[in-house]
Protein backbone atom coordinates (compact mmCIF):
# COMPACT_ATOMS: atom_id res chain seq x y z
CA UNK A 1 0.00 0.00 0.00
CA UNK A 2 1.60 3.72 -0.55
CA UNK A 3 0.90 6.64 1.39
CA UNK A 4 -1.77 7.48 -1.13
CA UNK A 5 -3.77 4.81 -0.61
CA UNK A 6 -3.84 4.87 3.07
CA UNK A 7 -7.34 6.69 3.55
CA UNK A 8 -5.89 7.62 6.93
CA UNK A 9 -3.60 10.18 5.00
CA UNK A 10 -3.65 13.94 6.33
CA UNK A 11 -1.29 15.52 4.03
CA UNK A 12 2.22 14.66 2.30
CA UNK A 13 4.93 15.49 -0.12
CA UNK A 14 7.10 18.14 -0.39
CA UNK A 15 7.90 19.60 2.86
CA UNK A 16 8.33 23.18 1.43
CA UNK A 17 5.01 23.59 -0.19
CA UNK A 18 3.43 24.07 3.38
CA UNK A 19 5.64 24.55 6.44
CA UNK A 20 2.94 24.07 8.95
CA UNK A 21 1.70 20.51 7.76
CA UNK A 22 5.54 19.62 7.47
CA UNK A 23 5.74 20.73 11.30
CA UNK A 24 2.56 18.58 12.36
CA UNK A 25 4.33 15.65 10.84
CA UNK A 26 7.29 16.00 12.90
CA UNK A 27 5.28 16.28 15.70
CA UNK A 28 3.75 12.78 15.53
CA UNK A 29 7.09 11.74 16.81
CA UNK A 30 7.14 12.47 20.58
CA UNK A 31 9.78 14.18 22.55
CA UNK A 32 10.16 15.29 26.26
CA UNK A 33 10.63 18.84 26.84
CA UNK A 34 14.02 20.87 28.20
CA UNK A 35 14.85 24.02 29.65
CA UNK A 36 18.35 24.69 27.87
CA UNK A 37 20.56 27.16 30.36
CA UNK A 38 23.81 28.63 30.41
CA UNK A 39 25.70 31.78 32.11
CA UNK A 40 26.39 34.89 30.61
CA UNK A 41 28.12 38.14 30.97
CA UNK A 42 24.73 39.48 31.78
CA UNK A 43 23.83 36.35 34.20
CA UNK A 44 22.04 33.32 33.11
CA UNK A 45 19.81 32.37 30.09
CA UNK A 46 17.85 29.92 28.86
CA UNK A 47 15.37 28.45 26.05
CA UNK A 48 12.82 25.80 26.42
CA UNK A 49 13.44 23.32 23.69
CA UNK A 50 12.71 19.97 22.56
CA UNK A 51 14.88 18.96 20.06
CA UNK A 52 17.22 17.33 22.78
CA UNK A 53 18.68 14.06 21.95
CA UNK A 54 20.98 11.67 23.36
CA UNK A 55 23.74 11.02 20.81
CA UNK A 56 26.11 8.77 22.48
CA UNK A 57 27.34 7.07 25.47
CA UNK A 58 30.86 6.72 25.64
CA UNK A 59 31.66 9.21 25.29
CA UNK A 60 28.65 10.25 26.87
CA UNK A 61 27.59 12.84 24.42
CA UNK A 62 23.81 15.00 23.72
CA UNK A 63 22.41 16.88 21.29
CA UNK A 64 19.79 20.28 20.92
CA UNK A 65 19.32 23.16 18.55
CA UNK A 66 18.75 26.23 18.61
CA UNK A 67 17.09 28.77 15.70
CA UNK A 68 19.34 31.15 14.82
CA UNK A 69 16.60 33.42 14.67
CA UNK A 70 16.58 33.30 18.82
CA UNK A 71 17.35 36.60 20.59
CA UNK A 72 20.03 33.81 22.85
CA UNK A 73 22.08 32.70 19.77
CA UNK A 74 24.83 34.72 19.93
CA UNK A 75 25.12 34.29 24.14
CA UNK A 76 24.75 30.04 23.22
CA UNK A 77 27.19 30.06 20.36
CA UNK A 78 29.05 32.22 23.15
CA UNK A 79 28.89 29.71 26.04
CA UNK A 80 31.16 26.92 26.81
CA UNK A 81 28.94 24.90 29.01
CA UNK A 82 25.53 24.63 29.50
CA UNK A 83 22.83 22.94 31.44
CA UNK A 84 19.80 20.57 29.90
CA UNK A 85 17.22 20.52 32.22
CA UNK A 86 13.98 17.94 31.66
CA UNK A 87 11.33 19.08 32.36
CA UNK A 88 8.84 17.00 34.87
CA UNK A 89 4.91 16.49 34.12
CA UNK A 90 3.72 19.41 36.39
CA UNK A 91 6.17 21.44 34.98
CA UNK A 92 4.15 23.11 32.00
CA UNK A 93 4.21 26.50 33.16
CA UNK A 94 7.99 26.71 33.04
CA UNK A 95 8.65 25.49 29.57
CA UNK A 96 5.91 28.47 28.69
CA UNK A 97 7.73 30.84 30.55
CA UNK A 98 11.26 29.49 29.05
CA UNK A 99 9.20 29.85 25.36
CA UNK A 100 9.03 33.45 25.63
CA UNK A 101 11.61 36.10 25.17
CA UNK A 102 12.06 39.08 27.42
CA UNK A 103 12.42 40.09 31.13
CA UNK A 104 14.56 38.46 34.07
CA UNK A 105 13.41 34.85 33.42
CA UNK A 106 15.27 33.40 36.64
CA UNK A 107 14.00 36.24 39.15
CA UNK A 108 10.28 34.01 39.03
CA UNK A 109 11.98 30.80 39.69
CA UNK A 110 13.49 28.13 41.87
CA UNK A 111 17.23 27.55 40.79
CA UNK A 112 21.09 27.13 41.65
CA UNK A 113 24.19 27.02 39.93
CA UNK A 114 25.70 23.83 39.09
CA UNK A 115 29.26 22.89 37.04
CA UNK A 116 31.05 26.55 35.51
CA UNK A 117 27.51 28.32 36.80
CA UNK A 118 24.95 26.60 34.53
CA UNK A 119 21.27 26.87 36.14
CA UNK A 120 19.77 23.97 37.29
CA UNK A 121 16.18 24.44 37.53
CA UNK A 122 14.83 23.26 41.07
CA UNK A 123 11.69 20.00 40.64
CA UNK A 124 12.90 18.63 37.36
CA UNK A 125 13.20 15.42 35.93
CA UNK A 126 16.91 15.04 35.20
CA UNK A 127 19.48 17.73 34.63
CA UNK A 128 23.00 16.76 32.34
CA UNK A 129 25.58 19.72 33.03
CA UNK A 130 27.51 20.03 29.53
CA UNK A 131 30.69 20.86 28.27
CA UNK A 132 30.22 22.20 24.55
CA UNK A 133 32.43 20.43 22.39
CA UNK A 134 30.59 21.55 18.77
CA UNK A 135 28.39 23.44 17.00
CA UNK A 136 27.31 22.26 13.40
CA UNK A 137 25.42 24.17 10.79
CA UNK A 138 21.63 22.75 10.58
CA UNK A 139 20.08 24.95 8.07
CA UNK A 140 17.99 27.20 10.16
CA UNK A 141 19.26 25.76 13.32
CA UNK A 142 22.19 25.31 14.74
CA UNK A 143 23.10 22.02 16.35
CA UNK A 144 24.87 21.94 19.46
CA UNK A 145 26.55 18.91 20.87
CA UNK A 146 27.52 18.78 24.53
CA UNK A 147 29.63 16.22 26.66
CA UNK A 148 27.88 15.01 30.00
CA UNK A 149 30.32 16.18 32.66
CA UNK A 150 27.66 15.85 35.29
CA UNK A 151 23.86 14.32 35.62
CA UNK A 152 20.98 13.96 38.25
CA UNK A 153 18.17 11.55 37.54
CA UNK A 154 15.02 12.17 40.00
CA UNK A 155 12.14 9.96 40.85
CA UNK A 156 9.47 12.42 38.51
CA UNK A 157 7.88 11.44 35.37
CA UNK A 158 8.85 13.54 32.07
CA UNK A 159 7.02 15.94 30.54
CA UNK A 160 5.76 14.96 26.91
CA UNK A 161 5.78 16.98 24.00
CA UNK A 162 3.67 15.20 20.90
CA UNK A 163 1.52 16.39 18.52
CA UNK A 164 2.67 20.00 18.99
CA UNK A 165 0.81 19.63 22.95
CA UNK A 166 2.36 18.74 25.90
CA UNK A 167 1.47 15.26 27.37
CA UNK A 168 1.95 13.09 30.31
CA UNK A 169 4.15 9.60 29.62
CA UNK A 170 1.34 6.89 30.77
CA UNK A 171 2.13 3.15 30.26
CA UNK A 172 0.84 1.61 27.37
CA UNK A 173 -2.12 -0.45 28.46
CA UNK A 174 -0.39 -3.69 26.83
CA UNK A 175 -2.82 -6.73 25.86
CA UNK A 176 -5.45 -8.24 28.34
CA UNK A 177 -4.13 -10.63 30.77
CA UNK A 178 -5.10 -13.03 33.31
CA UNK A 179 -1.93 -12.27 35.35
CA UNK A 180 -2.86 -12.38 39.04
CA UNK A 181 -1.18 -10.63 41.95
CA UNK A 182 -1.47 -11.66 45.44
CA UNK A 183 -5.21 -13.13 44.54
CA UNK A 184 -6.26 -10.05 42.89
CA UNK A 185 -6.19 -9.95 38.80
CA UNK A 186 -3.89 -8.02 37.61
CA UNK A 187 -6.15 -6.11 35.04
CA UNK A 188 -8.79 -5.20 37.44
CA UNK A 189 -6.73 -2.51 39.59
CA UNK A 190 -8.38 1.01 38.40
CA UNK A 191 -4.54 2.12 36.76
CA UNK A 192 -4.51 -0.37 33.81
CA UNK A 193 -8.42 -0.45 33.11
CA UNK A 194 -8.48 3.47 33.01
CA UNK A 195 -5.49 3.48 30.56
CA UNK A 196 -7.56 1.05 28.29
CA UNK A 197 -10.44 2.70 28.84
CA UNK A 198 -8.88 5.93 27.99
CA UNK A 199 -7.59 4.23 24.81
CA UNK A 200 -10.18 2.94 23.66
CA UNK A 201 -12.04 6.15 23.66
CA UNK A 202 -9.36 8.74 23.00
CA UNK A 203 -8.50 6.86 19.31
CA UNK A 204 -12.03 6.52 18.33
CA UNK A 205 -13.10 10.31 19.30
CA UNK A 206 -10.38 11.86 16.90
CA UNK A 207 -12.25 10.74 13.89
CA UNK A 208 -15.02 13.00 14.81
CA UNK A 209 -12.73 15.82 14.59
CA UNK A 210 -11.29 14.92 11.24
CA UNK A 211 -15.14 14.25 10.18
CA UNK A 212 -15.51 18.25 11.31
CA UNK A 213 -12.60 18.89 9.31
CA UNK A 214 -10.50 20.37 12.34
CA UNK A 215 -7.43 19.03 14.20
CA UNK A 216 -7.97 18.15 17.97
CA UNK A 217 -5.97 21.67 18.93
CA UNK A 218 -8.38 23.79 16.79
CA UNK A 219 -10.96 22.37 18.51
CA UNK A 220 -9.39 22.91 22.00
CA UNK A 221 -8.35 26.39 20.48
CA UNK A 222 -12.32 26.98 19.57
CA UNK A 223 -13.42 25.43 22.97
CA UNK A 224 -11.09 27.61 25.13
CA UNK A 225 -11.94 31.17 22.78
CA UNK A 226 -15.60 30.57 23.78
CA UNK A 227 -15.23 30.74 27.36
CA UNK A 228 -14.59 34.17 26.90
CA UNK A 229 -13.04 36.78 24.21
CA UNK A 230 -10.22 38.63 23.74
CA UNK A 231 -8.09 36.36 24.42
CA UNK A 232 -3.95 36.15 23.05
CA UNK A 233 -2.50 33.36 21.19
CA UNK A 234 -0.12 33.06 24.35
CA UNK A 235 -3.03 33.08 26.59
CA UNK A 236 -4.34 29.90 24.68
CA UNK A 237 -1.25 28.39 24.56
CA UNK A 238 -1.04 28.67 28.47
CA UNK A 239 -4.38 27.64 28.84
CA UNK A 240 -4.54 24.56 26.42
CA UNK A 241 -1.97 23.01 27.37
CA UNK A 242 -0.81 23.43 23.24
CA UNK A 243 2.65 24.52 22.21
CA UNK A 244 2.53 28.06 20.55
CA UNK A 245 3.33 26.89 17.05
CA UNK A 246 0.63 24.60 16.86
CA UNK A 247 -1.77 27.74 18.41
CA UNK A 248 -0.22 29.93 15.57
CA UNK A 249 -1.35 27.13 12.88
CA UNK A 250 -4.30 26.55 14.71
CA UNK A 251 -5.42 30.30 15.02
CA UNK A 252 -4.07 30.92 10.91
CA UNK A 253 -6.45 27.66 10.26
CA UNK A 254 -9.74 29.04 11.87
CA UNK A 255 -9.20 32.68 11.14
CA UNK A 256 -8.74 31.75 7.29
CA UNK A 257 -12.17 29.52 7.93
CA UNK A 258 -13.68 32.51 9.34
CA UNK A 259 -14.27 30.66 13.10
CA UNK A 260 -12.38 33.13 14.93
CA UNK A 261 -11.34 37.04 13.94
CA UNK A 262 -8.24 38.69 15.27
CA UNK A 263 -9.50 42.03 17.20
CA UNK A 264 -6.58 44.39 17.36
CA UNK A 265 -4.70 45.11 19.24
CA UNK A 266 -3.98 41.35 19.40
CA UNK A 267 -7.42 39.74 21.00
CA UNK A 268 -8.83 36.82 19.08
CA UNK A 269 -12.54 36.36 19.58
CA UNK A 270 -14.67 33.22 18.27
CA UNK A 271 -17.44 34.00 15.53
CA UNK A 272 -20.89 32.84 14.77
CA UNK A 273 -19.57 30.36 12.40
CA UNK A 274 -17.04 29.19 15.16
CA UNK A 275 -19.71 28.76 17.87
CA UNK A 276 -21.64 26.73 15.22
CA UNK A 277 -18.59 24.69 14.11
CA UNK A 278 -18.11 24.29 17.60
CA UNK A 279 -21.34 23.29 18.85
CA UNK A 280 -21.49 20.56 16.29
CA UNK A 281 -18.12 19.52 17.54
CA UNK A 282 -19.92 19.24 21.02
CA UNK A 283 -23.29 17.39 19.61
CA UNK A 284 -20.60 14.95 18.62
CA UNK A 285 -18.84 14.23 21.84
CA UNK A 286 -22.20 13.87 23.45
CA UNK A 287 -23.44 11.45 20.37
CA UNK A 288 -20.50 9.56 20.93
CA UNK A 289 -20.39 9.09 24.62
CA UNK A 290 -24.39 8.01 24.13
CA UNK A 291 -23.47 5.56 21.66
CA UNK A 292 -20.00 4.04 23.61
CA UNK A 293 -22.79 3.55 26.92
CA UNK A 294 -25.70 2.59 25.46
CA UNK A 295 -25.70 -0.71 26.45
CA UNK A 296 -24.47 -0.02 29.80
CA UNK A 297 -27.17 0.12 33.02
CA UNK A 298 -27.53 3.84 33.73
CA UNK A 299 -27.05 3.81 37.54
CA UNK A 300 -23.25 2.30 36.56
CA UNK A 301 -22.77 5.01 33.98
CA UNK A 302 -23.92 8.36 36.57
CA UNK A 303 -21.63 6.61 39.47
CA UNK A 304 -18.93 6.09 37.34
CA UNK A 305 -19.25 9.50 36.13
CA UNK A 306 -19.41 10.19 39.85
CA UNK A 307 -16.00 8.82 41.00
CA UNK A 308 -14.06 9.34 37.60
CA UNK A 309 -15.47 13.29 38.66
CA UNK A 310 -13.72 12.94 42.84
CA UNK A 311 -10.32 11.27 41.17
CA UNK A 312 -10.10 14.38 38.45
CA UNK A 313 -11.12 16.96 41.55
CA UNK A 314 -8.41 15.40 43.61
CA UNK A 315 -6.03 15.40 41.20
CA UNK A 316 -6.68 19.09 40.25
CA UNK A 317 -8.41 18.35 37.04
C1 LIG B 1 7.75 22.76 23.68
C2 LIG B 1 8.67 23.72 22.99
C3 LIG B 1 9.82 23.26 22.40
C4 LIG B 1 10.72 24.14 21.75
N1 LIG B 1 11.85 23.65 21.21
C5 LIG B 1 12.73 24.49 20.60
C6 LIG B 1 13.97 24.00 20.08
O1 LIG B 1 14.29 22.83 20.20
N2 LIG B 1 14.79 24.89 19.47
C7 LIG B 1 14.47 26.22 19.34
O2 LIG B 1 15.24 26.98 18.77
N3 LIG B 1 13.30 26.70 19.85
C8 LIG B 1 12.44 25.88 20.49
N4 LIG B 1 11.29 26.37 21.04
C9 LIG B 1 11.02 27.81 20.96
C10 LIG B 1 11.88 28.57 21.96
O3 LIG B 1 11.69 28.13 23.29
C11 LIG B 1 11.51 30.07 21.87
O4 LIG B 1 11.60 30.47 20.55
C12 LIG B 1 12.44 30.94 22.62
O5 LIG B 1 12.58 30.61 23.96
C13 LIG B 1 11.88 32.35 22.56
O6 LIG B 1 12.92 33.22 22.76
P1 LIG B 1 13.74 33.81 21.54
O7 LIG B 1 12.79 34.33 20.53
O8 LIG B 1 14.51 34.85 22.21
O9 LIG B 1 14.52 32.68 21.02
C14 LIG B 1 10.41 25.52 21.70
C15 LIG B 1 9.24 25.99 22.31
C16 LIG B 1 8.39 25.11 22.96
C17 LIG B 1 7.15 25.64 23.63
Amino acid sequence: MTAADDTSLLHGGDPSADLSSFRQALGQFATGVTVVAADGETGPFAVTANSFQSVSLEPPLILWSLRRQSSKIASFLQADHFAVNVLAASQTELAGHFARSGGDKFAACEWSRGLHGVPLLAGVAAHFECAKVAEHDGGDHVVFIGKVERYACFDRSGLIFAQGRYALAISHPGRPSDLQIDGHPRDDFFLPLLARAYAYLAGAFSEHHSAEGVTTAESRVLAFLATGSGASAEAIAARTFLGENTVQDALAKLIAGGHVAPRPPGALVITESGLALLGRITARARAFEAEKLADLPAEDVAATRRVLRELAARGGG
